[in-house]
């Protein structure tokens, strides 16, 4: 709590001011027993009809203040909790930019969603609450304490016995429900989680028709939640008679013991009234209180699943005085093993291998053989965990980290786009290009031959994940949004599969001829996206296989040969 707290500061005023009103609220509510209570004992027994409209009035005046102070303080918790509540989203979203790939592994992106969201949102209403009802309930209680005690002290005794046992009853339950509220959570991460990986695949869904099968993933994961909400619901419920039960034999225990001191002349009838009613007040604020506590229990739980995330470390650190300079795009591996954190056996062993600034680097390998986790060292998306892997002269770990991701653009094996325009999907590698940048960029990536095409051209629309866009275009979008960033080494992670051959060839020659001081890693399939490569990297199984032009490959590697043979009789394509 003491974590989240200054979280808080910007809407201290208002949750200073509401317990305020509350308190206020809560004196009006006590008065007016009080005053009813002197209505009929000292009014209407003394026929004094102008006492009565007098204390009347006041009745009036006290319910009207009672009212506002009630709204105001209504309106301030509200602030408050939301406020509250959307700082801690803030930090949390602040938080998850943060997390290094391996981190994004160890939670699953429906549960961050729905800690985002759902857990935020528990934290807000929470925080009213405890501003209004926790305030509330035990002042009030303790108010009408004082009051019932000052009528008629014997009859308070009733309390000794109803008091504890409610309380027993309420602490009783709520240990009970804890586990059951937090399966709760999980349930519903869970039913987020079919939810996701439905809606983001629903095409691939269609296409193999299985409807029929999602639907009854679904059904079973959602009939769970319900189960477990009913069963959390059931066990509040629960609550409801057995305090009924406590509230109803209070009053009739009052209502005995009260009447037969009337009947002795030791106690008025009116101050009857009042009493009953200050037990009701009473017994109900303890009902709430024990409303309060659930949701209470709730809001632990979502602090405790917020603070998890606040807590992960990002395995990615930035070491004290990181070098700010990167000026030229050489590149060497030295002696690099790696694996996946909790992971078994090496996905990358002894790897060495250096290029100079400027030169095209082809990968070529069997899927699996580790490409994808070869290059994803350089921009430091993992780190090494034995060897070194050096930019520049100097060892990635070294740098800002900032400096390096826009030094070395990564066009990501499945790339996305965001929703917005293709002018602001290319801003995000400059947000200061001017037009004529992005259009020498996109003729660069080959993408204007298709973009010059709409009436809007860098105005078009890209619609969610790039939906509206074919495979190839999307591919030459997201190759032209990395070369806004004017990178010193350009990586494109089997980029250009989706493309044909012929703009493939062309996007080739940009790179040896226009672009030809960057430094460029082009991880392909087809030997021809590679073939007039400087150097290829054929990988095997995590690790280097051979190392040399296209031409010597030919010689001194079977793997090569073998996919370059079958690629030229056409059986791969
Ligand atoms: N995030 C991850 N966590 C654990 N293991 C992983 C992860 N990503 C990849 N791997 C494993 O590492 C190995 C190499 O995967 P990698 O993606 O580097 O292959 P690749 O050569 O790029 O394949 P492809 O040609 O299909 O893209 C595979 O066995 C894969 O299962
Ligand atoms: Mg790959």
């Amino acid at each position: 709590m003491t974590k989240l707290l200054p979280y808080m500061k910007k809407y201290k005023i208002y949750a200073l001011l509401a317990p305020i009103f509350v308190i206020l609220e809560v004196l009006g509510d006590i008065i007016l027993p009080y005053l009813m209570s002197l209505i009929v004992d000292v009014g209407v027994k003394n026929r004094n009809t102008q006492y009565i409209i007098k204390t009347g009035i006041i009745m009036i005046i006290a319910t009207m203040l009672s009212m506002l102070s009630g709204i105001i303080s209504a309106h301030f918790s509200a602030r408050a909790g939301h406020g509250f509540a959307s700082e801690i989203r803030k930090e949390t979203f602040k938080k998850i930019q943060g997390f290094s790939f391996a981190n994004l592994n160890d939670f699953t992106v429906s549960s961050l969603v729905t800690r985002l969201t759902n857990d935020c949102n528990i934290i807000g209403q929470v925080t009213m609450m405890s501003l209004r009802l926790a305030i509330r309930a035990p002042f009030m209680m303790l108010f009408a304490l004082v009051m019932a005690s000052g009528i008629n002290s014997s009859l308070a005794k009733v309390f000794f016995v109803s008091i504890p046992f409610t309380t027993i009853v309420i602490v009783l339950v709520i240990l009970k429900a804890r586990p059951l509220f937090l399966k709760l959570q999980t349930k519903v991460d869970e039913v987020n989680s079919v939810i996701r990986e439905n809606l983001t695949a629903i095409k691939v869904v269609k296409s193999f028709n299985r409807q029929e099968h999602e639907e009854m993933k679904f059904k079973k994961r959602n009939d769970s939640l319900r189960n477990t909400a009913l069963e959390a619901l059931s066990l509040i419920i629960s609550i409801m008679p057995v305090l009924n039960l406590v509230i109803f034999s209070t009053i009739i225990a009052i209502l005995w013991f009260g009447g037969q001191q009337i009947v002795a002349g030791s106690m008025e009838g009116g101050e009857l009234i009042a009493f009953i009613t200050y037990v009701t007040q009473i017994l109900i604020m303890l009902m709430l209180m024990s409303m309060f506590f659930m949701q209470f229990l709730r809001g632990i739980i979502s602090v405790e699943r917020i603070l998890e995330v606040w807590g992960t470390k990002s395995q990615i650190t930035e070491i004290k005085n990181p070098v700010k300079e990167l000026n030229d795009g050489s590149i060497s591996f030295n002696n690099v093993r790696f694996s996946y954190p909790g992971c078994h056996g090496e996905t990358l062993k002894d790897i060495n291998f250096d290029i100079k600034s400027g030169e095209i680097l082809g990968i070529i390998g069997s899927t699996g053989s580790s490409k994808t986790t070869l290059v994803q060292l350089i921009p430091r998306l993992y780190d090494v965990t034995e060897g070194s892997v050096v930019v520049d002269g100097t060892d990635v770990r070294d740098y800002d980290i900032r400096l390096l991701r826009d030094q070395v653009a990564f066009v990501l094996q499945k790339n996305t786009l965001f929703s917005g325009t293709i002018r602001e999907n290319m801003l995000w590698g400059d947000a200061e290009a001017s037009d004529e940048k992005i259009i020498k960029v996109l003729k660069q990536a080959q993408a204007w031959e298709f973009v010059s095409k709409y009436d809007d051209t860098l105005d078009h629309v890209v619609e969610q994940g790039g939906s509206n866009f074919s495979g190839g275009q999307k591919q030459r979008l997201t190759i032209a949004r990395a070369l806004m960033k004017d990178p010193k080494i350009i990586i494109l992670d089997d980029s250009t599969s989706a493309v044909d051959t012929a703009t493939n060839a062309k996007i080739q020659r940009t790179f040896k001829d226009e672009l030809a001081d960057i430094t460029t890693i082009i991880i392909a399939q087809r030997i021809s996206s590679i073939q007039y490569a400087d150097r290829i990297i054929v990988m095997h199984e995590g690790e280097i296989e051979s190392f040399g032009d296209h031409e010597t490959l030919l010689d001194i590697s079977p793997i090569y040969r073998e996919i370059y043979e079958s690629q030229e009789k056409g059986l791969v394509g």
